[in-house]
């Protein structure tokens, strides 16, 4: 039997529609020897990896805005009674019990939901949809957006968002500037902001959505629930066509090892999502879990209302300390300010030689700020003890 090797033409000439061909280390290589990255997209050879940041578990870690409680005890239990059975088959029974129940709570219609493996694949299923950009966002953004952007080929246009009197403020003048003015096929607004805490008024998200009904207006509700400030605007898609909003059960509920979300939309654009997700893509215990999790509503709720006066305590006791700031925030976390970059590499240090990881937030354009997740009373009393020593400590120098 003789084996026949097609061998491509060599294109002497380099064609604006194929991309260079690039060696395993990524350098372009000779168009005579193409090898298998050259049919990577371009966009995606030359970004960034999207990194999170290190988590060392040997250390308690308020790093990357994790819940620090165990799951509920209804979550416990539904995985002991597990079917070890149900993990053989493809699952959409449990799927669609858990679609309908988040209808339910979001008061919306099981249309609206499309589930997806975290929000942060919602986020990349949504983009993957976009016939094209720009994209507006905010000033200061999570770079996993600026990411899926640049993957894409996405322009990006920024809107303002300004530090007044201990919060940050989205500016809504800047965001009614830049819709004029760059036309985006996607608005983004996070509710609350990461990292800042802040909250756009409902007016502004809403009246966005209403004066732009050729964009996208997208809600990022990642960190929804903690604050009674923060009003959802997830059924509000029944209203405005042009309205996404993404929710996780990464945060509130403390699940983001689970890897659940969803995005709820019109469903005319929920339909769309739909056909472009994957077939299967949540799995059947993670349903299970997030299931148990809605079961647990009363538990997370006590939960956040601790929370939320713990971090009222924790920012009390920074900004007594002289030259810090804690910023007002909706999240899990909050922003405290230092002097300078100097002094929040050195807060930081000191924090971690106490044995908690907080987060600079330099990536952000912020490098005298430290992000800091809300853990347990005693973690946070840990921390404001390790910044009050290091602050003593560098003033009596
Ligand atoms: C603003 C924001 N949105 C979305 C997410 C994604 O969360 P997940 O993919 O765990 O649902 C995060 C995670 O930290 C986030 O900070």
């Amino acid at each position: 039997m003789s084996v026949i090797h097609h061998r491509r033409p060599v294109n002497k000439t380099s064609s604006p529609s194929r991309p260079r061909a690039m060696d395993d280390s990524g350098s372009a290589a000779s168009s005579r020897h193409p090898t298998h990255l050259g049919v990577i997209r371009e966009e995606i050879r030359r970004i960034e990896r999207y990194d999170p940041p290190f988590a060392d578990r040997s250390v308690t870690n308020l790093s990357l805005n994790e819940h620090y409680a165990p799951p509920s005890s209804q979550i416990q239990e539904a995985l002991c009674n597990l079917d070890p059975m149900r993990l053989v088959t493809y699952d959409t029974e449990v799927a669609e019990r858990l679609r309908a129940r988040i209808a339910a709570r979001e008061g919306v219609s099981i249309e609206n939901i499309v589930l997806c493996p975290g929000s942060s694949s919602g986020l990349q299923l949504l983009f993957s949809c976009l016939a094209g950009g720009p994209l507006l966002v905010p000033s200061i953004c999570w770079s996993y957006y600026l990411n899926l952007a640049r993957l894409h080929g996405f322009p990006v246009a920024r809107y303002d968002l300004q530090e007044r009197a201990g919060e940050f403020q989205v500016e809504p003048a800047s965001v009614a500037a830049a819709l004029e003015r760059d036309r985006p096929t996607l608005l983004l607004f996070i509710q609350p902001h990461m990292p800042t805490g802040a909250l756009a008024p409902v007016e502004l998200v809403l009246g966005s959505a209403e004066g732009a009904r050729g964009t996208l207006v997208l809600v990022d509700e990642a960190y929804h629930g903690f604050s009674p400030a923060a009003v959802s605007v997830a059924r509000e898609v029944l209203t405005h066509p042009n309205l996404i909003v993404s929710k996780t059960f990464s945060k509130y509920f403390g699940l983001a090892g689970i890897r659940m979300g969803y995005l709820v939309a019109s469903a005319p654009v929920a339909e769309q999502l739909g056909k472009a997700a994957s077939p299967f893509s949540v799995p059947f215990v993670s349903s299970l879990v997030a299931l148990a999790a809605l079961d647990s509503e009363a538990h997370y709720r006590a939960l956040a209302v601790e929370m939320m006066a713990v971090k009222d305590a924790f920012a009390r006791r920074v900004d007594a300390i002289p030259g810090l700031r804690a910023y007002r925030s909706h999240g899990n976390f909050l922003l405290v300010e230092l002097p300078d970059a100097d002094a929040a590499a050195r807060a930081e240090a000191d924090i971690l030689a106490a044995g908690v990881a907080v987060r600079s937030a330099r990536a952000y354009g912020l490098p005298s700020f430290l992000r800091i997740s809300l853990g347990a009373a005693e973690t946070m009393d840990r921390v404001a003890t390790a910044l009050e020593r290091s602050e003593a400590r560098h003033a009596a120098r």
